[in-house]
């Protein structure tokens, strides 16, 4: 906050003394501090502040760094670089991990790599977030997902979509903040600026210590001086003379109050929990709004005379819960309070929960179930509201898929947006997936030959789909198995991206059963993609799906079937080619020959050979042997995260100049 002027002095001399400071500051480019505007989603007056730092004219862009502090969801380098855009195994050598895929202790600050770049008239570097939760809100994604590396100034300002009309599975620009050094920091001999996130406990001696830096710089850097505070989840930028290394930090000193401490938004835990934290979150946001208000006003009327020495840490969260705002709030009611309009980043409906559709409407939208709207068996599309629609008639109790899918959202799961009852039958209304199931790009002839999966479409859908059976596995609660994983079961969406169906023989695993195991005497599923202490014990466990899966990933690579043949020349079972391929001499030719034809050798072999392997393990005889989802789905975003680099081009020049040199 600017000095004001005693209200007697408020006089043109004094206006242009502001003038003036301000001027002197915007001189020498270096970058305001953001004050706790980024809390104020609808205020444009400080756009200047919150969408990002300016732009100077020295760099139009450099190299900068980011700091993130690992949490449950994002703890090894390759998922952080994953939704920071950077370099997994950058990130693994700048911060001494021992591997990209090592699991990171929670609230490790690390230190990120960016390249950062002027987009008119801020800097930013630009990453793409896909939604995953009905929770999430730009403010939400910005300040817990990103940490507060981005602001919801920053990112309303730069995607179309209003913040009530978001929805899962949406792609969002997020503009991470990072900047370019000035001048006259170049001439003090600053190489880089380093976006810190400030946390609770921090002060300015505190983050020049982490990074060895002097205090002053970081305060010049900042325009700021030593008594104004600084508050989390907002971030500073600290000027560095070399690359940052790893920060060694011991945990600032303890944060005083236990209120704040709640799991970020795009935790996918329990979704009754969640609904409490945003309140609380809300409650800190207005109170710290009315608090800066109020700190505000004492500071224009009183005029100061602080001691200029003392460092003065981050804003004691124990105030807040003296505020008025944080002891108004609701514990349990559902509905949001409406006299907390402060920071009201539009939250949609927590609680929404499905339509309950009339049989005409369904009717209407069907066509009255044409043959012409049939999409298979007993699934008929529609047009409900102009919005294309997947209704599937059911016979029976359908009532455990219900109460399943209602409580999930998560784009690489189909959504249900409702249902009907009529006449002993239920009709279930599903998101409509425009490109059908995988099974039918895979191996039948009803798609143009022409039309087939690309490589990285194919490794796409098997991280949608084990992103989707992790949190499934790990993040539902109480957790569920799905039970019926095959390739007629992902459903594919227009960009191509995996959204896995068909719940009907889901169940839920009750951690008290002995780690999760149950049995069963009524085996069903589908014969190719079920294990083996299934079909033999009838044993229920998560490693069912991981089998499963396994299979799902030989489909992809191969094109072929999970079982083909017929009783007559016997059944051939996917799963139990894999280890003749991998096993014995001439593996690179062997897998070349195993792979889909229709791939054209446009696929890099040795990631390939990686999925391969990450199959034979997952439809290993012993279950025990079997990696768990939350493995799969690491090693699977890591490879993922090095085919952004790959260009099948490369590719056929490869194979064609292997092949020639032969
Ligand atoms: C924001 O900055 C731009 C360029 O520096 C300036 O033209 C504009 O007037 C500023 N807006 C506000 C509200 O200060
Ligand atoms: C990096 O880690 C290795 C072993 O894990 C250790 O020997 C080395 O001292 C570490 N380096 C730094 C800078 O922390
Ligand atoms: C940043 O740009 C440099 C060259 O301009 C490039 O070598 C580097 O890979 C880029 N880093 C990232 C994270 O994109
Ligand atoms: C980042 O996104 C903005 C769109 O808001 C665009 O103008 C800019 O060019 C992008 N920057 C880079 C480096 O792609
Ligand atoms: C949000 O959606 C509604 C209805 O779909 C539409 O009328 C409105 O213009 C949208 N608003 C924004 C900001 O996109
Ligand atoms: C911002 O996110 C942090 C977690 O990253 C959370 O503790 C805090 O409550 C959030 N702030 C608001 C105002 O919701």
């Amino acid at each position: 906050m600017w000095r004001c002027c005693p209200r007697m002095l408020m006089s043109k001399l004094c206006m242009l003394l502001v003038l003036l400071v301000l001027q002197s500051r915007e001189i020498q480019g270096q970058q305001p501090y953001v004050n706790n505007h980024q809390l104020d989603c609808y205020n444009e007056a400080y756009d200047n502040l919150t969408r990002g730092f300016n732009c100077n004219v020295v760099h139009s862009s450099c190299q900068s760094y980011l700091t993130f502090r690992s949490n449950p969801l994002y703890n090894s380098a390759v998922q952080i670089g994953y939704l920071l855009g950077a370099k997994a195994t950058q990130i693994a050598s700048i911060n001494n991990l021992t591997s990209d895929v090592a699991t990171i202790p929670t609230d490790t600050v690390l230190v990120v790599p960016v390249n950062c770049s002027c987009s008119s008239l801020y800097y930013q570097y630009n990453v793409t977030y896909r939604l995953k939760e009905k929770l999430e809100t730009y403010f939400i994604v910005a300040n817990n997902t990103f940490q507060g590396l981005s602001t919801c100034q920053a990112m309303m300002s730069q995607n179309k979509v209003g913040d009530k009309n978001l929805s899962v599975g949406l792609d969002l620009l997020v503009p991470l903040r990072c900047a370019c050094p000035t001048s006259n920091q170049i001439a003090s001999g600053i190489k880089y600026l380093l976006t810190y996130m400030v946390t609770w406990g921090d002060s300015f001696s505190y983050i020049a210590d982490l990074f060895g830096v002097d205090q002053q710089t970081i305060l010049d850097a900042n325009q700021l001086s030593q008594d104004q505070n600084i508050y989390p989840f907002t971030t500073i930028l600290v000027p560095l003379n070399t690359t940052p290394t790893k920060i060694e930090h011991s945990p600032p000193s303890p944060p005083p109050a236990p209120a704040p401490q709640t799991p970020p938004a795009s935790s996918p835990d329990e979704s009754n929990s969640s609904k409490k934290w945003v309140y609380v979150g809300v409650g800190i946001g207005a109170g710290l709004l009315l608090l800066v208000a109020l700190s505000g006003l004492l500071f224009c009327f009183h005029r100061r005379s602080k001691t200029k020495s003392k460092p003065v840490p981050v804003f004691p969260p124990k105030n807040f819960s003296e505020s008025a705002a944080y002891s108004a709030l609701p514990d349990n009611s559902k509905s949001f309070p409406s006299s907390v309009s402060v920071s009201s980043q539009g939250f949609r409906d927590a609680v929404e929960s499905l339509t309950v559709y009339k049989f005409q409407d369904l009717q209407l939208a069907t066509e009255n179930f044409s043959e012409h709207n049939k999409i298979q068996g007993s699934v008929y599309r529609g047009s409900i509201k102009g919005d294309d629609a997947a209704v599937k008639v059911m016979k029976g109790d359908v009532s455990s898929e219900i109460n399943l899918l209602k409580k999930i959202n998560h784009s690489n799961i189909i959504r249900l947006s409702g249902f009907c009852l009529h006449e002993g039958n239920t009709y279930l209304v599903y998101e409509y997936a425009d490109n059908g199931a995988v099974n039918d790009w895979l191996h039948s002839n009803k798609i143009q030959t022409s039309d087939t999966l690309s490589w990285k479409q194919r490794v796409q859908i098997a991280y949608d789909v084990a992103n989707a059976l992790n949190y499934l596995h790990r993040y539902t609660n109480p957790p569920y198995i799905h039970k019926n994983l095959k390739t007629s079961n992902i459903l594919l969406d227009a960009n191509f991206r995996a959204k896995v169906a068909n719940f009907g023989l889901a169940r839920s695993v009750d951690g008290h059963d002995q780690g999760g195991l149950q049995l069963t005497r009524h085996v069903v599923g589908t014969y190719g993609y079920m294990a083996p202490e299934y079909i033999e014990n009838g044993v229920i466990t998560p490693k069912l799906d991981v089998f499963a899966f396994g299979v799902v990933i030989l489909e992809l690579l191969s094109g072929r079937e999970a079982a083909s043949g017929d009783q007559s020349s016997g059944v051939e079972l996917l799963y139990s080619s894999i280890n003749r391929v991998l096993e014995g001499d001439n593996v690179r030719e062997k897998l070349r020959g195993f792979i889909d034809p229709s791939l054209k050798n446009a696929y890099p072999l040795d990631l390939a050979f990686s999925i391969a392997q990450l199959a034979k393990i997952c439809v290993a005889r012993d279950l025990n042997a079997r990696p768990s989802m939350s493995d799969v789905f690491i090693t699977l975003s890591k490879i993922v995260s090095s085919l952004s680099d790959w260009d099948p081009s490369d590719e056929l020049d490869n194979s064609r100049s292997l092949g020639s040199s032969r």
